[in-house]
């Protein structure tokens, strides 16, 4: 059984945030996360997260799921690993990753090639290295008659070293009982005066044991955000490679303007995503659907031949050959059955929209369970909220909303029911039953030459205008 450890206790004082850096989100996941999966699809069981500078935050993100270690002081990746001797001790013989919070690129493939790599060579250690046309900050492979060395920091380079582009990826396999000996060896005599987790494989060199690179040809793999310009540039890097997969797997973009695609969502093939479209968490879309442009969906599941138009939605669910938007916010707990209408300017909150239901202009169905074939007039509003207490709307199949009806929750509405325009209902309405509440209407003759001659006037001058334009 495999160890991981992931050093995760850094401030990220580059990034000027408060937030601790293995947090920072690319593609709307934190780096840390990307690591832990990449960890977790390697089949690596035991994971350690070494933490720090925003240790509560950190728990508190990973609720439970990980081992971690704490890192009182920040001395170094060194001292970052010797934080984590308990964790090793309890599985000893063995071998253990150690691998950087801020590297999110590092793929289970080259963490388990680089694994056999490590057992079939016998190695102590062995590092994650590749060869990078940009290598400034990153530590470099220094070799000697071809076989690994050591490793030399940015700072602690001599110019000759400060050429080499093969980089270490802060990455390594190490056996466990030969990190555990050779890590109170480490001391401080370096430029950043910390205790370098990769000065292990220079002392485990000049012991005599056997220490390996394993070059991988995913240079992604290796790169680290240590400021908001590399943040940037891995955010650019994994949205590119996002939407590659998602061409080849039949997805359709006309362009890629301004959409970012997290890496857990899944598209189905023919689907077409318009530009300004951000699609986070969990999100599943089907096949055959158009969503966009400017739609935001996040833990939102979509059917197959849905079309959503400028819409936002979090935690919902929406059915096949649903239409909805344009400007249509979807709150947590919404389900919109299968051919589902939602038109302009509708807000949905906690409600199931059954099937075929119209809900098509400017209404909020909010705590409401709607049947089958509703029809819900323009400007409705469920009245679920009475300023202490949240209730429920019920309303059968066949219904019919009137414009501007306000149902005043808790109320049921009945199969086949007819609410009238503008009506505000309070009690239940039977199946099949008119609920209409209005006051008589007045008519007052000639009131408006009284009231509204300076109005008429302009609506005369207007006239005029146009006549004379006609002319
Ligand atoms: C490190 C490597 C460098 C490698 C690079 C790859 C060392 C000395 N250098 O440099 O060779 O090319 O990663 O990205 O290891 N951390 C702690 N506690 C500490 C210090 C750091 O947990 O006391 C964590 C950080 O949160 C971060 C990771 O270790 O996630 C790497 O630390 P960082 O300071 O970014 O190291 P680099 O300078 O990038
Ligand atoms: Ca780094």
């Amino acid at each position: 059984m495999e160890n991981a450890i992931i050093l995760a206790a850094g401030a990220g004082k580059r990034m000027h945030s408060d937030k601790p850096k293995v947090l920072m989100e690319v593609l709307g996941k934190p780096m840390l996360s990307w690591v832990t999966e990449a960890c977790e699809n390697a089949g690596i069981e035991n994971i350690c997260v070494v933490k720090g500078y925003g240790a509560d935050e950190i728990d508190s993100y990973l609720n439970g799921k990980y081992e971690t270690a704490f890192q009182s002081q920040r001395l170094g990746t060194g001292h970052a690993v010797i934080c984590a001797g308990d964790f090793l001790r309890k599985n000893p013989k063995s071998h253990t990753l150690v691998a950087c919070g801020d590297s999110p690129f590092i793929d289970f493939k080259t963490i388990r090639a680089a694994l056999e790599f490590h057992k079939l060579s016998g190695s102590a250690a062995t590092v994650i290295t590749a060869d990078s046309p940009n290598p400034f900050g990153y530590g470099r492979i220094v070799r000697k008659g071809g076989e690994l060395s050591g490793i030399v920091e940015e700072r602690d380079c001599t110019p000759k070293e400060r050429k080499i582009r093969e980089i270490n990826s802060g990455c390594y396999w190490f056996d466990t009982e030969k990190l555990l000996e050779f890590l109170p060896m480490l001391t401080r005599e370096n430029a950043q005066g910390e205790y370098y987790l990769t000065d292990t494989v220079a002392l485990m060199s000049s012991k005599g044991l056997k220490v390996t690179a394993f070059k991988t040809d995913n240079s992604d793999a290796v790169l680290g955000a240590n400021d908001r310009k590399g943040l940037l540039r891995l955010n650019d890097i994994a949205r590119r490679r996002i939407i590659e997969q998602h061409l080849e797997n039949g997805v359709e973009f006309i362009t890629t303007d301004g959409i970012t695609i997290s890496p857990d969502v899944r598209i189905g093939e023919g689907t077409k995503i318009l530009p300004s479209t951000i699609l986070t968490g969990r999100t599943v879309i089907g096949k055959d659907c158009v969503i966009g442009p400017n739609s935001r969906l996040e833990n939102t599941i979509v059917g197959d031949e849905s079309t959503l138009d400028n819409v936002v939605a979090h935690d919902a669910t929406v059915g096949s050959h649903v239409s909805i938007g344009p400007f249509v916010q979807l709150r947590a707990g919404t389900v919109i059955k299968d051919y589902a209408h939602v038109g302009d300017f509708v807000e949905i909150k906690n409600s199931v929209i059954g099937e075929g239901t119209a809900v098509a202009h400017l209404t909020y169905v909010g705590d409401s369970d709607v049947g089958k074939n509703v029809n819900f007039g323009c400007g409705v509003v469920t009245v679920n909220y009475d300023g202490t207490n949240k209730a429920r709307c019920t309303i059968g199949d066949n219904a019919f909303i009137g414009c501007n009806t306000n149902l005043i929750a808790p109320v049921t509405i009945g199969d086949c029911a007819y609410t009238a325009a503008g009506s505000t209902v309070n009690k239940n309405v039977p199946d099949g039953a008119l609920a209409i509440e209005r006051s008589k209407l007045e008519i007052k003759e000639g009131y408006s030459e009284r009231k509204l001659s300076r109005h008429i006037e302009k609506g005369k001058k207007l006239e005029e205008k146009l006549s004379e334009s006609e002319n």
